[in-house]
């Protein structure tokens, strides 16, 4: 077929176009739409009071950090580890360990913060927690009956994730006290009895995203006492542990509690050192028995496939949050002691802006979290992204609808708010703005059979 003349028959398409239900279906699921919307809705409306992002507080950031932090890095390969000048050359310049090169670090952090004690070959250094989280899952995915349980409302970044490896999701109920236990032990039995196989609860027990539950310790340990009586892995994520809010002591970790290596642990630097550098972390020391017989932590598997995503997570960014463990003993809660001041600070001021603007009785509800970044407001009518396009259009804020939490579609009559990345100004401005939102909307017909 002669083309030289520029001219295309009419049955030759030109163009190579493509159909999203030719692509994995993942790619057309809601929630991998989630955070681009979200986004997108924030990018629109640049003047509007951000109540959505749960990004860190900017304030406290320094460029002259991390040309500190990469020399505390270099100096710590030269002097501590012995390495030559060739040595440190190729750690910070090539290609690196797959497993990452802070193991080490990020396994004095976690005896130093949260008490665990880890080989550190049971760890891999990720992009971010979420490449930890595909990771986990594409591992754990291994066949069709394969199912995961997530305490719900969840993170979407999970639920995407478990999208991209065909490993559907299975909500657990939380309720205020983070995890209904009873529910957990119905629905592993109710899949099995369906011929599934749940391979592991994911539960965020500090001051979860978006809930702002927390687990006590109480029910921490009936939870691992749980997934031991039932076989089940847990997947511990704790971006938030560090900050809790004033007069709440922290609690310790599932991971710290556990006894029978039952939790994979997923650690985030994104809130604790910079989100920039995208550094995460997968505590995975769950002992794997290999085709050749040669017993291995899950880290080693988890590896593999990491070689085969990102290859290795990127030594400069490694070497700067090396460095800003280095610098404080690899204490992330040192580290931290202004971010969670401001963090306790602004959760107070929300949760007390609330009250004076929603005084009782109101048919306006929210949670009061003992830390982290988000709280829940629950309203009698129901929250969808039309709602916060008008929000963000007609009353200059942002925040997020529960919905984008729960994987179906039934109604939410709930937002999230959160208070990490505005000063409390721009919470008193933000909640007016919000509380003239709901009065409007109040006046308009109620639904009440929305989940709140
Ligand atoms: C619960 C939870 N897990 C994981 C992440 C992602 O962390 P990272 O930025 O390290 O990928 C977030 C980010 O907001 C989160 O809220």
């Amino acid at each position: 077929m002669d083309l030289s003349a520029g001219v295309a028959p009419d049955d030759v398409r030109v163009d190579c176009d493509l159909d999203v239900a030719d692509l994995h279906p993942a790619v057309g699921d809601p929630a991998l739409n989630s955070m681009n919307f979200l986004n997108e809705v924030a990018q629109r409306y640049p003047d509007a009071v951000s109540l959505a992002a749960g990004r860190p507080y900017e304030e406290f950031f320094d460029v002259a950090d991390l040309h500190r932090h990469l020399e505390a890095f270099r100096a710590h390969l030269a002097d501590d580890l012995g390495y030559g000048p060739a040595q440190v050359h190729r750690a910070l310049f090539q290609y690196g360990r797959t497993k990452g090169i802070i193991h080490d670090l990020v396994a004095r952090n976690l005896a130093v913060d949260e008490e665990i004690t880890v080989d550190p070959e049971s760890i891999v250094v990720t992009v971010g927690c979420q490449e930890a989280m595909l990771l986990v899952l594409r591992a754990l995915r291994a066949g069709p009956a394969d199912v995961l349980l997530a305490v719900a409302p969840t993170y979407v970044g999970l639920t995407g994730a478990a999208r991209l490896v065909d490993l559907p999701v299975r909500p657990v109920a939380g309720g205020p006290a983070g995890v209904d236990l009873a529910d957990l032990r119905e629905q592993v039995r109710r899949a099995r009895a369906e011929g599934l196989r749940p391979r592991a609860c994911y539960v965020m027990p500090d001051f979860a995203n978006p809930s702002g539950a927390s687990i006590d310790l109480a029910d921490r340990r009936r939870l691992l006492d749980l997934a031991a009586a039932e076989d089940l892995l847990l997947i511990e994520d704790n971006p938030y542990g560090l900050f809790h809010a004033d007069g709440a002591g922290r609690v310790p970790t599932l991971k710290a509690l556990d006894t029978g290596r039952r939790v994979v642990y997923l650690g985030s630097f994104a809130k604790t050192v910079l989100p920039g550098a995208r550094v995460g972390y997968v505590v995975a020391d769950q002992r794997v028995r290999d085709a050749d017989g040669t017993v291995g932590p899950l880290a080693d598997q988890l590896a593999k496939i990491k070689s085969m995503v990102t290859v290795n997570t990127s030594a400069i960014a490694q070497a700067v949050v090396g460095g800003a463990l280095l610098a404080h003993g690899c204490s992330l809660v040192a580290a931290n002691t202004r971010e969670r001041a401001a963090y306790a600070r602004n959760l107070r001021h929300l949760v007390n802006g609330l009250a004076r603007r929603f005084p009782d009785p109101s048919p306006v509800r929210w949670n009061v979290p003992a830390g982290g970044f988000f709280a829940v407001v629950s309203v009698p009518f129901p929250v969808d992204d039309a709602l916060l396009r008008r929000s963000a259009e007609d009353y200059g804020v942002l925040w997020t609808p529960m919905a984008h939490f729960y994987d179906d579609t039934a109604p939410v009559a709930a937002l999230r708010l959160s208070i990490s990345a505005v000063t409390p100004g721009q919470i008193d401005a933000g909640l007016d703005r919000l509380a003239a939102l709901i009065a409007d909307e109040l006046t308009r017909s109620p639904v009440p059979a929305a989940r709140r």
